[in-house]
C-alpha cells in the first residue's frame, strides 16, 4: 500500500486480503456549493469510484488544496512557513468523507461535510475544475440483504451517509422513514420543509420528500413545526406505536446520541446498524488509529477497526 501519494494517473491499489480492489483516483469537481451552517457540497466525476461505492462506505481524500493550486505554487512559490507552523497549515493526512450521493450514469458522486478543520476547510476551498486525489471506496458499507421498513436516524450531519442509504433503500422498494436532529434548522446541512405527516412534526427534510421518503425533524431550539428537543424524544414516540419492531434500523451521528439510539432500539426489538466515525489514519487497517471495542461472543470484546471492520456496525455488536 506504499502509493498514497497523489499522481495524475487512476490505478487500482492492492486491497487488503478479501476486500474488494481499492482505487486512487484523481476525480475532477463538477460543482463546489455552500450549504447551511459551515457545511459544503462538492459534486465531484469520479466514475471508477462512482461505479462501485456503496452506502456507508467512505472515501479517503487528500485535502492538501487542490492539486492545480500545488502545481501553480512550485512555478510561482510562496514563501512557505517552517517546522510545526508548516504542518499545522497543510494536512498531512487523508479524510474520510462519506458518500452523500451518487449517480453512476454519469459517474459522479456528492460528498457533504462540515468545516471543522484545516482538512475540510481546504475541501470548502476546492472549486469546479479543480482536481481531488481520492483512494476509495473503503470500509464496509451498509449491509442492503434486508427487506424491512426502513428507520433512519441522523444525528446533524451523520444525515449525509444516510441520504445515499435513502437513495438505494427507495431504489430497491423498501419504504424509508428518516428521524433527524439538529441543534437548530440553521446549523443542518438540509433544506427543512411542512412535509412531515408523522409523529407530531410538521417539519421535514424537502431532499427525503423529494427522494419519496418520510421525514421528522426535532430541533433543540424548538423551531415552529419540529419535534422541541433531541431526536430521542422523536424516537421515543415512533417505538410507542404498533409494530415498530417490524423496522430496522440506520444510524449515524455523534457517538453519545448513537449510544442513546442504540440502546432504546435494542430494548424495543427493533435491529440495527450504525455508521461510526472514528478519526483514521491510514483509512486501510494499518495504523490502528481509528480502533472501537466490539463485542465477539457474550460478554467477551476485541478492537475492532472502524476503516476496514466498518464503519457500519451491528448496534448490539458495539461497547458503546
Ligand atoms: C467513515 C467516516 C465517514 C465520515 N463522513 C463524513 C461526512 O460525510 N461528512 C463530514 O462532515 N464528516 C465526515 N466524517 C468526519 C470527518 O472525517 C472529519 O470531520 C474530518 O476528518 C475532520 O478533518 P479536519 O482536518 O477538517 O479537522 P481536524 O483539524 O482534523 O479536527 C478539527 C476538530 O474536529 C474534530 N474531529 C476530527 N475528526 C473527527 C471525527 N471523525 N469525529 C469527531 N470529531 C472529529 C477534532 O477532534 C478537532 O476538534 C467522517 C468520518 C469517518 C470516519
Ligand atoms: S485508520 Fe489506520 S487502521 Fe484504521
Amino acid at each position: 500500500m506504499e502509493n498514497l501519494e497523489p499522481t495524475n494517473n487512476q490505478q487500482p491499489i492492492t486491497a487488503p486480503a478479501g476486500r474488494d480492489t481499492v482505487l486512487h483516483e484523481i476525480g475532477r469537481v463538477i460543482e463546489s456549493l455552500p450549504a447551511y451552517g459551515k457545511h459544503h457540497i462538492l459534486r465531484i466525476h469520479a466514475p471508477k469510484s462512482a461505479a462501485v461505492i456503496k452506502p456507508g462506505q467512505f472515501l479517503h481524500i487528500y485535502c492538501n488544496g487542490p492539486i492545480v493550486q500545488i502545481s501553480e505554487r512550485l512555478v510561482d512559490p510562496v514563501p512557505e512557513p517552517s517546522g510545526l507552523k508548516r504542518l499545522k497549515r497543510k494536512p498531512l493526512l487523508r479524510r474520510p468523507i462519506s458518500v452523500f450521493r451518487r449517480d453512476s450514469d454519469q459517474g459522479e458522486i456528492s460528498i457533504l461535510f462540515r468545516q471543522v478543520g484545516l482538512g475540510t476547510e481546504a475541501l470548502s476551498a476546492y472549486g469546479a475544475g479543480d482536481n481531488v486525489d481520492i483512494l476509495g471506496p473503503l470500509g464496509r458499507g451498509f449491509d442492503l440483504d434486508g427487506d424491512a421498513p426502513a428507520l433512519l436516524i441522523a444525528g446533524g450531519i451523520g444525515i449525509a451517509p444516510l441520504t445515499a442509504l435513502a437513495a438505494e433503500l427507495l431504489g430497491r422498494g423498501r419504504s424509508v422513514t428518516v428521524l433527524a436532529g439538529m441543534r437548530d434548522a440553521l446549523s443542518f446541512p438540509l433544506l427543512l420543509d411542512n412535509s412531515s405527516t408523522i409523529l407530531g412534526c410538521k417539519a421535514g427534510i424537502a431532499l427525503m420528500c423529494e427522494m419519496g421518503a418520510v421525514s421528522a425533524v426535532a430541533s433543540e431550539a424548538g423551531e415552529p413545526g419540529t419535534h422541541p428537543g433531541l431526536v430521542t424524544g422523536l424516537l421515543e414516540i415512533f417505538l410507542e406505536q404498533e409494530r415498530a419492531e417490524d423496522y430496522e434500523a440506520f444510524v449515524c451521528g455523534p457517538g453519545i446520541m448513537m449510544a442513546r439510539v442504540s440502546k432504546m432500539l435494542t430494548e424495543a426489538g427493533v435491529p440495527g446498524q450504525a455508521l461510526l466515525e472514528e478519526r483514521m489514519g491510514c483509512g486501510i487497517g494499518a495504523c490502528m488509529a481509528c480502533v472501537c471495542r466490539t463485542r465477539t461472543r457474550g460478554e467477551e470484546t476485541k478492537y475492532s477497526r472502524v476503516c476496514v471492520d466498518g464503519p457500519v456496525f451491528d448496534i448490539k455488536e458495539v461497547v458503546w
